[in-house]
């Protein structure tokens, strides 16, 4: 999978060279490249945003350097993947976007590239959504009901939740099965050797050997705590 993130804080994604996605990068199964803003401004102040038409608080980020950016990731002559010419996905994080969750990240894995455009300020020019939709699939998507200062963050754990689920990622693809959200389910609890620590024991049923009453536990503990901490997944 090809990955472009356009940010004026290109440093925010140093993270992303560390741990299971630092490896997918090396074996070329993720092909993530990070780019500044401002190297598509031409003026000497690498200017990337302006004060709004009509007024009001803040500033707004200038079409222009997002149109080249474009241009040059996803436009016609764009040095995009050699792929089937199935159309980019290009990704605004915004809070006034559709709520990003695990079916969310398990669709974005199936994609070929996708494309994240991180905004600032009081957000980017509306037009700059209108052009990216010419090129590509575009999705405005919130990470939760919540305001950040920009769409870096939301991006690190957008890129993180998405490339951990492209195939060969995970070395144990088991492990992604048995996690919360994969089975609108809250994952039950685990537990490590020792069995008892600081006299607390391990469940019983965890020390049986009997795969089935454990796996009859595991469920009923999934549902107790998604019941106690997030009704809403069982729609109550
Ligand atoms: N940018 C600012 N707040 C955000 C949020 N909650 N989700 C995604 N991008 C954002």
């Amino acid at each position: 999978m090809r990955v472009d993130v356009v940010s004026i804080f290109p440093s925010y994604f140093d993270g992303l060279a560390l741990s299971l996605l630092g490896k997918a990068r090396d074996a070329g199964i993720l092909d993530l490249r990070v780019h500044d803003l401002r190297d598509w401004t031409h003026d000497r102040h690498r200017t990337v945003d302006d004060t709004p038409y009509g007024g009001g608080a803040g500033m707004v980020m200038k079409p222009e350097p997002w149109g080249l950016a474009l241009d040059e990731l996803v436009g016609v002559s764009a040095d995009a993947p050699a792929v089937t010419g199935e159309r980019p996905t290009i990704i605004f994080p915004s809070p006034a976007g559709e709520l990003f969750t695990q079916r969310t990240a398990r669709e974005l894995a199936m994609r070929e590239h996708l494309v994240f455009g991180c905004g600032r300020y009081e957000g980017i020019d509306e037009r700059v959504f209108e052009y990216a939709a010419e090129l590509g699939e575009v999705r405005l998507i919130s990470l939760g009901d919540y305001v950040l200062n920009g769409g870096e963050v939301a991006v690190m754990a957008m890129v993180e939740a998405i490339g951990r689920l492209i195939p060969g990622v995970v070395g144990n693809p088991e492990s992604l099965v048995e996690e919360s959200h994969e089975d609108g389910l809250l994952e039950y609890p685990s537990y490590t050797k020792p069995s008892v620590w600081r006299d607390r024991a391990v469940p019983d049923v965890l020390l049986s050997g009997n795969h089935g009453a454990i796996a009859a536990w595991r469920r009923e503990q999934q549902l107790e705590r998604t019941r106690a901490r997030r009704p809403d997944l069982l729609g109550e």
